[in-house]
Order: structure tokens, then sequence, then C-alpha cells
């Protein structure tokens, strides 16, 4: 039997920053220790040679999200594409767990990213809506997580998924059959002990929350969707996520190999911060902490203004003479995200770093991008119908998935 030392030693560490699907928390406050969370977690980081082997495989350049470190760690990822080039398919699962009507920027970042993966690479996706994780964390009831879940699959869509490729399945619906058999076969390899290092549950927990991690690993083996894998039993699972999500991945890749199944590869990214720089997460329990989809022009201008933690100085003459620390500023920070131009992110960074241009000017000019982004974001999502809705959730095979 296969016993993955690092996924091993991961579960059992704790150090004084945590980073768990239910909390992101840095030291004292301050950012979180990227380096520091793939020693501790085990991944393996996202090198130069990787970025440029997936721009020679799909004959494209490489996302932003790539070429500016934001998808920073993996599992396995070099593997997923030895198999491509050898003329080996993939499928990509990714998902949401549907916990407030509208998403922030922060939950846009894995799905765009997952849409550049599929046109890349021409391959299949599974998204997974869990209502069932919400119904049990937060305080909702089934229904209204249903509702969710149903309200959130439009805004996954306005991403631009394509309907030939893409499933989208509510836990609710879809569990049962073929996945069920699955979640049991995960469950029975998992102890308690095990759980408890590696989500921290406790006695106090109800035990809802000990049954859901099956849920979310089993989408990760083929076998799970009989009716768009029938005979793909080895065909390989690749996963982009937050780094938050990695524990329930290492418990799926430590029991893949008992259960005669390949490990999911993962594609992991950093997090979209709050506005104020606080925590280590843009998060939807503080609203001026986060920019949202919904929001108006107004919104987005008052919120930048009034809250993105700024790296300037206090005076102007100060500001003129030492220029903006741009490690810390939150405005530079975003444009990193989302302004593609890499000319221009350069000549604001060297510009305002040395003092020549001023916070107003930087905010100024994050406001036109993001607002620019939630507006098509938001005609986009306006066009979305609930037959399609139905036609990207109905169960059923994709016969050109992979063309
Ligand atoms: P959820 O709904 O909390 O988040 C959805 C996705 O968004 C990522 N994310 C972020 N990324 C960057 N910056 C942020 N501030 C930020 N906040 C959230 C999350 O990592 C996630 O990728 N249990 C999951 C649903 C799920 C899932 C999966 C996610 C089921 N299967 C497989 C990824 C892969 C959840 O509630 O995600
Ligand atoms: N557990 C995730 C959350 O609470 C939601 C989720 C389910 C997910 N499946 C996923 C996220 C796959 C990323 C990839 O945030």
């Amino acid at each position: 039997m296969e016993v993955d030392k690092k996924e091993e030693i991961a579960s059992e560490t704790s150090s004084e920053q945590v980073v768990n699907p239910w909390e992101v928390s840095a030291k004292d406050g301050g950012r979180i220790d990227y380096d520091k969370l793939i020693d501790q977690f085990g991944c393996q980081r996202l090198d130069e040679s990787l970025i440029a082997r997936v721009e020679r495989l799909t004959s494209r350049k490489a996302h932003v999200f790539l070429r500016r470190g934001v998808f920073f760690a993996h599992r396995d990822f070099n593997e997923v594409l030895d198999a491509y080039e050898g003329g080996d398919k993939f499928y990509l699962y990714t998902g949401r767990g549907p916990s407030s009507e509208a998403l922030h920027l922060g939950h846009l970042i894995p799905f765009m990213f997952t849409k550049y993966l599929q046109e890349a690479f021409k391959v299949p996706l599974v998204i997974q809506l869990t209502d069932d994780e919400k119904c049990m964390w937060k305080n909702l009831s089934v229904e209204e997580s249903q509702r969710l879940a149903r309200e959130n699959a439009k805004d996954i869509i306005a991403c631009g998924f394509d309907v030939t490729k893409t499933f989208i399945f509510s836990d609710f619906d879809y569990v049962g059959g073929a996945f069920y058999k699955n979640m049991v076969k995960v469950a029975k390899c998992v102890t308690l002990n095990k759980a408890m290092g590696i989500f921290g549950f406790s006695g106090e927990d109800h035990i809802g929350k000990l049954s859901f991690p099956p849920v979310q690993a089993v989408p990760s083996f083929p076998s799970s969707f009989p009716h768009l894998f029938p005979g793909m039993d080895m065909l390989r699972c690749l996963i982009p996520c937050a780094i938050d999500q990695d524990p329930y991945f290492r418990m799926t890749r430590d029991v893949a190999p008992r259960l005669g199944y390949s490990k999911p590869a993962l594609i992991e990214s950093t997090f979209f911060p709050a506005l104020q720089a606080k925590n280590g997460k843009m998060s939807a329990s503080d609203p001026n902490s986060a920019i949202y989809v919904t929001d108006t022009a107004k919104d987005i201008k008052n919120k930048i203004n009034r809250y993105a933690f700024s790296g300037g100085q206090d005076s102007i003459e100060k500001h003129r003479e030492i220029g903006a620390n741009l490690e810390v500023d939150i405005p530079v920070k975003y444009l990193s995200f989302f302004l593609e131009d890499d000319a221009e992110l350069e000549h604001i960074k060297k510009e305002y770093g040395e003092g020549r241009m001023l916070t107003g000017e930087v905010k100024k000019r994050l406001t036109e991008v993001l607002t620019e982004m939630v507006e098509r974001h938001r005609m986009a999502r306006a066009a979305v119908t609930d037959q399609m809705v139905d036609a990207f959730m109905a169960v059923r095979p994709l016969p050109n998935m992979f063309e």
C-alpha cells in the first residue's frame, strides 16, 4: 500500500497561520506565508518551466494568473502534462459552496482560470455545488441552500463555460448511484482520528460535518459520473481551486490508491485579499471587505476609495520623496490580478513605487478596471436563463467533450 509521506505529515503539523476550508488567518494579522504553506501542506511550487510547458502544449500565451503567480502551487500537474503530451486527456473538477446570494471577486478567480484551462486543453469539466455542505455549516435550510446553488450556478455560467463540455451538479440533486458508492468506499478508508487531524473536527461538531468530506472527494474519480466517463476509469482529474480547499484533496489523494483509483492532480491559487488587507482572504462575511459581482459602479468606487489599504505615504512631500510601499498596497495587488496589460502594470508599479504617481491615480485606474469587469459579468449573468441552468445541470452524456 502506498503511503504518501508528505501528505501524512501535513495533517498533523500545526503552526500559527491557519489555512483550511473554514478559516484563513495569517500570523499576527499579517500576510500569509505561501512558501511555508507549500512546505506545510507538501505541495509543489508551480515554476517557470511548468508555465513554459503549458504555453508550448496549448500554443497560447499563459493566463495572467499563471504569469503573475496567482496560481502558485500544484500536486502532480507535471504528470497530467506528461500524459497530455503523450495523447492522454484529463478532466477538470472544481466547485462552489453556495453560502451567499452573490459571489465576490475572489470566488471568480478559480472559475475564470478553469474556463481558460477548459479552452486551452479542450477537456470536459464538472462543477460541484455543495448545497449540502453549506446547509450543514451555515445556518441555512435545505431549501435555501438549494435556491442559492441555482443562483450561484447563473454566476458560474456567466463566466463563459461551454455547455457541450460542462456538467454542473448540486449535491442534493445528484448524490446517489455510482457517486454514492464511491463516497462509501472513501468513508471506509478514513478513521475518525484521521478526520480530526485533517479537518480539526471536535467532539462538539455534529456528525453531518464528519460525513461531508467524501462528498467533496469523489468527483475526483471518473467512475462517479457514469453518464460522462463510462469505461474511462483511469482518466485523470485536475482540480483548480484556492489553497484553502487542499485538506479535502489531501484526504482524497491519500485514499485513492487504496481504491485502485488515480490521485487527482491539483493546481492551487493564493487568496484574493480583503480591501483592508487585514485577514488572509476576501470573505463574504464583511460586506465592506469585499467587492461583489452585484456591486454598482458607485459601490465599487466608494469601497476602493474608502477601504482599499494604501501603501502610499501620509503626505505628498514624503510620497514624492520615498514612493509607495508596493508590498502592502491593495490597489496594486488587485491590479496584478485583473489588469491584463503587463506593460501598463509595470509602468504603474514603477511610477507609483518611485513617488511620481499618487494613490488616488492608482485607485482611479483600479476602479475603471473592476467596474468594467463587473459590468461585463452583470450583462453575461442577466443573459443566463433558467433553461440554460437546466441544460448545464442535466444528467447527460457530452459526446464531443474532448474536441
Ligand atoms: P467556496 O464557495 O468557498 O469557494 C469557491 C472557490 O473559490 C475559492 N476562493 C477564493 N479564491 C481566491 N481568493 C479568495 N478570496 C477566495 N475565496 C474562495 C475557493 O478555494 C474555491 O475554489 N467546498 C467548496 C466547494 C467545492 C470545491 C470543490 C471547490 C466542492 N468541490 C472542488 C474547489 C474544488 C466551497 O465551498 O468553495
Ligand atoms: N468546499 C468548498 C468551500 O466550502 C466548495 C467546493 C466543493 C469546492 N467542491 C470544490 C471548491 C472543488 C473547489 C473545488 O468553499
